[in-house]
């Protein structure tokens, strides 16, 4: 697992913006009647207007741009010819590659108008995402994420998904080590500055159990029900977390935060602060790993 420099973070960080706004665009034209197609050239299009690659597209083979999964299908469905219908939700997964550096991201979102439980569950899962990149602090351990995620999971009554779990990213877009969404907190392997990774809980509404789909990538729940899923890339500071998949123009340094409202310290973030939130205050320059990037 390497460690990354404030230079290699900032630019995951411009990987990030640009990941931000494929879902942005994506999720602006969610509709009922669009298909999944649509919505990968529409993600491709972001990608090309900034002259960057997908972290996706011939991944293994995978065949297209971005990753969108509907209702039963937790992660990696592939977008095609399918139409979104009043009342789905749909995960929309991205990846960028910038200068050698990826980023990782994703959201679910409720099409047309959705029933309670979907919209409950659509809520749980970035709730549990919120908590579990506020529990992502050096000096801390893994399984504090895990323990993080799936505790508000469950408090909500639905289940986390255990066959798939986040990762370490950088210069490829799965490295080491391995981020589950469930665990006990003070247990795992140490969270040190200058690691970074993609936490994404996958929640689903039954049981955890997962099943592949004929088509080798697309991952549905085993009973049917309906999966969220939502991930961001995180960077760790010697100070807290910071988001790197979030809009342009922060990145790289913390927005202009008048003098008088700003926090004192500003870290460690709180659980009840968006991701946003860590991001604003987030003079990610300070905390991470000097000089060449470190293996441990
Ligand atoms: N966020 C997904 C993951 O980390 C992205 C999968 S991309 C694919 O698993 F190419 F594998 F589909
Ligand atoms: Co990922």
């Amino acid at each position: 697992m390497t460690l990354k420099t404030a230079e290699q973070v900032a630019t995951m960080r411009q990987a990030g913006a640009i990941v931000a706004e494929m879902l942005a665009r994506t999720t602006a034209a969610v509709r009922p009647g669009i298909t999944t197609g649509e919505l990968d050239r529409i993600a491709a299009q972001v990608l090309k207007e900034h002259g960057a690659t997908s972290s996706f597209l011939g991944y293994y083979g995978y065949p297209a741009t971005i990753c969108t999964s509907v209702n039963d299908e937790i992660v990696h469905g592939i977008p095609g010819r399918r139409k979104l219908r009043e009342g789905d939700i749909v995960g929309i997964d991205a990846g960028a590659i910038v200068d050698g550096w990826h980023a990782d991201a994703a959201v679910t979102v409720p099409v047309g108008r959705i029933g309670d439980e979907a919209a409950r569950l659509i809520r749980t899962a970035e709730e549990a995402l919120r908590r579990g990149i506020a529990a992502a602090k050096a000096g801390g351990r893994l399984g504090d994420i895990g323990a993080a995620v799936q505790g508000c999971a469950e408090r909500n009554g639905f289940s986390v998904v255990r066959n798939y779990v986040g990762h370490g990213i950088g210069r490829a877009m799965h490295e080491p080590p391995q981020v589950p969404n469930y665990g006990t907190a003070g247990v795992g392997r140490p969270i040190g500055a200058g690691l970074c990774i993609a936490i994404e809980p996958m929640l689903n509404a039954g049981g955890a159990g997962t099943h592949l789909l004929d088509d080798g990538w697309t991952v549905v729940t085993a009973d049917g029900s309906i999966s969220a899923h939502f991930e961001h890339t995180v960077a760790i500071a010697a100070e807290g977390p910071v988001v790197l998949t979030v809009p342009g123009e922060a990145a790289g340094r913390p927005r202009a935060v008048p003098a008088a409202r700003r926090p004192r310290r500003p870290y460690p973030p709180r659980a009840d602060r968006g991701p946003q939130d860590e991001v604003e205050h987030g003079g990610a320059t300070e905390g991470f790993a000097r000089g060449s990037v470190g293996t441990r």
